[in-house]
């Protein structure tokens, strides 16, 4: 009966996922799940990381910088959970909504290239999940 309790080999497995993303061209995303749930992992542009650098905090729903949403070194690498915040459906991307970033069409909201809500119903960015790269083209999400 214990037994029945523990999480399978399977549910352990999921805890984290490890993904190659050497194959992600700049500009490209991709979507991968991850304990159930969709995690976006986008290769921004350097297009894309200015554009989320120039926007003022005092701007922002729920204000964070660009910087605080990726990691020192390996900007081009923007990582979230593909769920919104609003009532969890899961956006659009590939430069979707106003803010070439995500778009929500449930009920249209619309987040920016670092995945900040930026217009809309949804109250906070999209978030950041925990993750490590393991190497130059591998991450490990969880
Ligand atoms: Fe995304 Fe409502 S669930 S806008």
């Amino acid at each position: 009966f214990v037994d029945s309790l523990n999480p399978s080999a399977d549910v352990l497995a999921m805890a984290s996922t490890e993904v190659d993303i050497s194959a992600i061209a700049e500009g490209q995303e991709i979507k991968v799940m991850w304990r159930g749930k969709p995690v976006f992992i986008r290769h921004r542009t350097s297009a894309d990381i200015d554009a989320a650098k120039a926007v003022p905090l005092s701007e922002l729903r729920d204000p964070a910088t660009d910087e605080s949403r990726v990691q020192k070194g390996k900007e081009q690498w923007l990582i979230m959970v593909g769920v919104c915040t609003h009532l969890g459906c899961v956006p659009l991307g590939n430069m979707a909504g106003e803010y070439k970033g995500w778009f929500c069409p449930c009920h249209g909201s619309h987040y920016d290239t670092a995945g900040r809500i930026r217009k809309g119903p949804a109250p906070k960015n999209l978030l950041v999940p925990e993750y490590v790269f393991t190497s130059d083209t591998n991450v490990r999400i969880g």
